[in-house]
This record gives structure tokens, sequence and C-alpha cells, in this order.
């Protein structure tokens, strides 16, 4: 590691236990800690990832780290600071609550910055720096990396928030992809670890998306993937909320559905089934899909689903598919 990126991380140590500290124990903090603790996160958990607080201020930040000698050039580098036009540098994160984004060996490289209440940009991350690449690590990988392992399976989160309500729950094999497409990278970090990802964004349409983007991914690099249902306006952290940690034990991640009864459903947005024409060309895509899964019994099971479905005779279904099967080959 270099100097600097060895001085950036003491950097980020310093700020990790100072945000903790104002946020836990100070006056300057009890607004977000509010804010958290109206949001059901526990001082344990508040602890556990290390959550903090930003204060309100221009320099800050700032002052504190140039008294312990860093250069403000290094600051900005590692994105603490940031320069407005006429060149002046201001704390990133201030007035925010924050969550350390820790690498695979617990340190922190990067923070995320949520507002306390409803205003705009919601987060804001550390942008990319030597210490910290946000397509090449998981959110609380750290932690959740020995429930991973314990358990053969990883459950995959959209958001902070999302991580910590889980783990409140219980659910400690927890990670998150902080709110962009998951990689190659970290599905095959994935794969080194567990047989089986289960998918659990949010319910909406953007949600719905990535997930199926992730799904396809983690197939291709080997993982045995599950995708949770949520309704529309839930994730996570509101689903736990609203219903309780068991429920989301039992009727989300246990009742998580296989890659292709979701894939069944995903694809419905597509066609408008109560048209004869689109049901049949529905019918098509997923057998071109399900003609890729090698399992004979997997594809009975499913084929047998669009036979109730559709009223079509299991006969004509295995026909279409042993089509498509020869084309793959
Ligand atoms: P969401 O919009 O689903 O936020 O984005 P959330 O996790 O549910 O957050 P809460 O519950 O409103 O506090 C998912 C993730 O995308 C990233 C964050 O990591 C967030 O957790 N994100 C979202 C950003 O980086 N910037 C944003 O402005 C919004
Ligand atoms: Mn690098
Ligand atoms: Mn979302
Ligand atoms: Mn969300
Ligand atoms: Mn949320």
């Amino acid at each position: 590691l270099s100097q600097e990126s060895q001085d950036m991380l003491s950097a980020h140590e310093w700020l990790t236990k100072l945000y903790h500290h104002l946020l836990r124990f100070t006056k300057e903090g009890k607004e977000g800690y509010a804010y958290l603790k109206e949001r059901g996160i526990d001082e344990e958990a508040a602890d556990a990832f290390q959550l903090g607080f930003s204060p309100n201020a221009d320099q800050f930040t700032a002052e504190f780290l140039k008294k312990k000698g860093y250069h403000e050039q290094l600051l900005v580098k590692a994105g603490l600071l940031q320069i407005n036009e006429s060149g002046q540098t201001s704390d990133r994160f201030r007035g925010r609550i924050i969550f350390p984004i820790r690498n695979h060996l617990g340190k922190t490289v990067a923070f995320g910055g949520r507002a306390v209440g409803d205003y705009k940009p919601k987060y804001i991350n550390s942008p990319e720096s030597e210490l910290f690449h946000k397509g090449k690590l998981l959110y609380n990988f750290d932690l959740a990396k020995r429930y991973i392992r314990k358990e053969n399976e990883a459950v995959l989160l959209e958001g902070q928030m999302d991580v910590i309500a889980a783990y409140q729950a219980g659910v400690r094999n927890a990670v998150a992809t902080l709110g962009t497409a998951l990689t190659e990278f970290q599905a095959k970090l994935l794969k080194r670890y567990v047989n089986t990802v289960i998918i659990c964004y949010d319910g909406d349409r953007a949600g719905l998306d990535a997930a199926y983007k992730a799904a396809v991914l983690l197939q291709q690099c080997g993982c045995e993937v599950r995708v949770a249902y949520l309704e529309p306006d839930m994730d996570p952290d509101s689903f736990i909320r609203t219903h309780g940690g068991q429920a989301f034990k039992d009727e989300v991640i246990k009742a998580s559905d296989t890659f292709m009864t979701f894939y069944m459903r995903f694809l419905k947005k597509d066609y408008q089934l109560n048209l004869e024409a689109d049901r049949i060309e529905y019918v098509e895509a997923v057998l071109k899909r399900l003609a890729m899964v090698d399992s004979p019994i997997e594809r009975e099971y499913y084929l047998k689903e669009l036979s109730n479905e559709f009223e079509i005779s299991m006969d004509a279904l295995q026909d279409e598919i042993s089509g498509y099967r020869e084309k793959i080959g």
C-alpha cells in the first residue's frame, strides 16, 4: 500500500470514530440519532455498523483532520472534502448520517451519507479513489462473510438501511451493492463463498429490472440464484418495519422464487396476457429460456406450470422445447 493510501485509510479511521462518537453521545449528533431511532435502528446495530453523524458545518471535518496533520490535497483525493468552482474546499458529508463503507478487511474505505429527512440527494457516496472501487466491494461483506460461509447462502440487497434492518432481524448473511448494478467482480466474489445467492432488491420497477440483471450475471458465474418477492412499494427495510423480522425470514427470504419462477413472472411485463397472441408468444419466450435448463426434472416441473396456467398439453410443450434444445445443441 502506498503511503498516500495508508494516510487515506487512517483519515477514514479517525472520521469513522469521530462521526460515530458524535452520533451516539453528543448534541451535534442528536438529530441524526433521533432519525435513526425513529427508523427503528437500535444502539447495538448503530455500534455494529459504526453509524455516525457529520456536523452541519463547512469546515468541521477539514479542520479536524488538518489538525491531525493531513494535507488538504489528500483529503480532496480521498473524497472527504469537495472543491467548489472558486477552489474552496468544504466537507462533503456535512449534515448527514454516516454509513462507513468497509472493505473485506473491515477497514473503512469510503462513506455513504444520508440526508436527515426528505432532502435531495438522499444519499451521497465517496467518489472512487485508490481505496474505494464501488464495483469491487459489497457493503457489509466483512461482517457477513462468516455467516455466508456457514449458511452457504448470501442475501443480496440494495442499500445500507436494508442490510441493517436485515441484521436486526437476525439475517446476518446480507450484503448490498449500494444502489448500483451488480458487477462481474462482485458476482465472482460471492461465488467463491457460496452456492446460493438470494436476491432481495426493492419491489419497484428499478429493483425488479436490477434483480433480473443480477440474477443472470450470478447464474453465469455459477451461482444458484433465488429471487425474493416484495410488493412494489416495499424494500427489505420497510417490509421488516411493517411486518417484522420473522415474516421477512419466513415469507420473503425462505419463500424466495427459483430463477425460472422469477423469470416467468418477470417476463409477463412484456405481454398482455389477456390477448391470445401474446399468451402464445409469452409461452414460447419462456420455453426458449427453459430449454437452457439442463435438468430434465426441473424442465418438467416448469412445463407443468405452463401447461396448467395456459391450458396447453404437456405433449405440445415438450415438442416445442425439444426444438429449442436441438438448436442449443
Ligand atoms: P433506495 O432509493 O432504494 O434507498 O436506493 P434506500 O436504501 O431504500 O434508502 P432509505 O430507506 O430511503 O434510507 C438504494 C441504494 O442506492 C444508493 C444508496 O446506497 C441506497 O441505499 N443511493 C440511493 C445513492 O447512492 N444515492 C441516492 O441518491 C439514492
Ligand atoms: Mn486500484
Ligand atoms: Mn431502490
Ligand atoms: Mn430502497
Ligand atoms: Mn429504504
